[in-house]
């Protein structure tokens, strides 16, 4: 399986000027300024920076070292601020209940793309166990919301279905940004 880097991930997402825009317009409509935005599964951390850029206080997690390195960098530069970036893993999130205002976020698909040579990304072991970890990390996304918080995730349109299903089972409310074509 292909393992594709931060700096790739990070091309790939800033070339889709029209997703970005979907998710700026996102985040101006769900938070204000000095709002708290989390991305569990932060990879490039290209989504906080659009974030960043809108002045909300960011902060992410992801699996990866390597993914993390980059980010930091990724959100100082294209975001004008720092962020909070840590290594992390979704389904068992360090940050307090009730703490964010938003979540916006992108999850790894089930056996297509290795994220990392450090360790597997999600070491699912079939695909009923993945949507599993999904099903626990989308408990800890609702857990760290604040009342009246919501979630964006930026996918495929498949993978969108699945994750809306799951979505109203954990009383997440949700929004999608339909990334066509992505696995
Ligand atoms: C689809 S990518 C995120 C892409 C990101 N939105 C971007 O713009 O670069 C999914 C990320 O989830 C990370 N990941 C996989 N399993 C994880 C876990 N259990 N906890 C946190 N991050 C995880 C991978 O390392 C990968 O960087």
């Amino acid at each position: 399986m292909e393992c594709i880097s931060p700096q790739e991930l990070a091309r790939t997402m800033l070339r889709r000027g029209d997703i970005l825009q979907a998710v700026a317009a996102e985040v101006r409509d769900k938070t204000k300024p000095g709002d708290k935005v989390l991305d569990p599964f932060c990879g490039s951390g290209v989504l906080l920076a659009v974030a960043s850029r809108l002045k909300r206080q960011v902060r992410g997690c992801d699996i990866g070292p390597e993914m993390v390195d980059f980010a930091s960098k990724l959100i100082a530069r294209h975001g004008g601020q720092e962020g909070d970036i840590q290594v992390g893993d979704a389904t068992s999130l360090s940050m307090p209940t009730s703490s964010f205002n938003f979540v916006i976020t992108s999850i790894p698909g089930w056996n297509t793309v290795k994220y990392s040579n450090a360790r597997e990304a999600l070491e699912a072991k079939s695909q009923q166990d993945y949507w599993l970890q999904m099903r626990q990390a989308i408990g800890e996304m609702r857990r760290v919301l604040k009342p009246g918080g919501s979630c964006m995730f930026v996918q495929s349109q498949e993978t969108a279905a699945r994750m809306a299903t799951l979505a109203r089972e954990a009383d997440l409310p949700t929004n999608f940004v339909m990334v066509p074509g992505a696995r």
